[in-house]
């Protein structure tokens, strides 16, 4: 049934079999002005953007999934489950939680470890990794070497907290989960493709290191992820 809660859809077929996933609607709005023609905004609900447009001649959708593992999860139920969508490919930001990668680095994550209760409360689901879909992944990652842009193929960390009272505590994840990064979202949006026979995947950039504390600022992040999006556009249909 549309619209549904969270997405403001008029017209049936609006929303197309692939979706790329940013965190920030301003990010969605920057790949449409960019990179899309013939570019149709499907939602505005909670300032959450979502466009639909022509990427080389074909079909794709870009929505901001909002922060974090609850907002993630929201949207990423309604366009699997409600408007047809069959792939999502989230395209974030991460901290890096070693000297091994530098800011902007782009890591293809294979499966996302947590400490998160989101799929156990969602089904019961009793485990704390979930790997992301191994089709997207080989297609992602033959458009990365065909682009010529390296991808760090690697487990990460799917956080609920931001800033923890004990920052040092990415060294126990990094050493024992083999997490070499840390995001937000990607182990709710692996759930939920899976329960409901969707693929989903997630495509990473590097916006600060834990271990060295460097930074980049929103203003640089907005522009500088643009292989990230160039990996994810190319899967268009
Ligand atoms: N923690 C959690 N999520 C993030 C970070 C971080 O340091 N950087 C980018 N996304």
């Amino acid at each position: 049934m549309i619209p549904t809660a969270h997405i403001e859809v008029k017209e049936e077929g609006i929303i197309a079999k692939t979706v790329l996933m940013p965190g920030d609607p301003l990010r969605a709005k920057f790949i449409a002005d960019t990179f899309l023609e013939n570019v149709c905004k499907f939602n505005n609900v909670r300032n959450i953007f979502g466009y639909t447009g022509t990427y080389k001649g074909r079909k794709i959708s870009v929505m901001a999934s909002g922060m974090g593992m609850p907002s993630i999860g929201i949207y990423s139920y309604e366009l699997f489950n409600f408007y047809g969508v069959e792939n999502i490919i989230r395209i974030g930001s991460c901290g890096a939680y070693t000297t091994d990668l530098n800011l902007y680095d782009v890591i293809l994550c294979t499966e996302a470890w947590s400490e998160s209760s989101y799929a156990k409360v969602q089904s019961g689901y009793e485990y704390d990794t979930i790997a992301a879909s191994l089709t997207l992944n080989s297609k992602l990652n033959k458009i990365a070497e065909d682009l010529g842009i390296k991808v760090h193929k690697n487990r990460i960390h799917s956080s609920d907290v931001f800033y923890r009272e004990n920052f040092d505590e990415y060294k126990d994840i990094y050493t024992h989960h083999g997490c070499t990064c840390v995001e937000m979202e990607s182990f709710a949006l692996f759930h939920n493709a899976n329960i409901l026979g969707k693929k989903a995947a997630c495509l990473l950039t590097v916006s600060d290191n834990l271990v060295t504390r460097e930074l980049t600022t929103s203003e640089e992040r907005q522009g500088a992820f643009t292989n990230m999006m160039k990996i994810a556009l190319e899967m268009a249909e």
